[in-house]
């Protein structure tokens, strides 16, 4: 009977452990606290700015940076499983978010302290 009741512990236990591994994969958002990096007022005006139109401001850039890259596009994934957006093209938006990425790292430069950047 005791070997029966450990079977039973470890069955369960690896049932466990595979939900852990599915739900990370499924939400690398909720994995790597993406949402609590930025305050909405940016989240929206970066989501505006891609899926939208809009720009984004110096100061919103700067936290997008400081969100990361990785972050910044597990959003525009997770966004795009919406289906309020899934008739987006997926590469359209990915393409305007490299965009936004990227006139982001350059305002990061701007403030940043070297002069010798440019
Ligand atoms: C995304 O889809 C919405 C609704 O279909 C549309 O209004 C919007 O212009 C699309 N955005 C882009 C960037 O294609």
């Amino acid at each position: 009977m005791a070997s029966f009741n450990v079977y039973v512990v470890f069955g369960v236990l690896t049932i466990m452990a595979s939900g852990a591994v599915m739900a990370y994969e499924v939400d690398p958002v909720k994995a790597n606290n993406c949402e609590t990096k930025m305050t909405l007022h940016c989240v929206t005006e970066v989501f505006a700015s891609i899926f939208k139109t809009g720009i984004v401001t110096d100061n919103c850039c700067i936290e997008l940076i400081g969100l990361g890259q990785f972050c910044h596009y597990a959003l525009i994934k997770k966004t795009l499983q919406n289906p309020l957006f899934r008739n987006n093209d997926t590469s359209v938006i990915l393409s305007r978010g490299a965009q936004v990425w990227n006139k982001c790292t350059l305002v990061n430069k701007d403030v940043s302290p070297s002069p010798s950047a440019y």
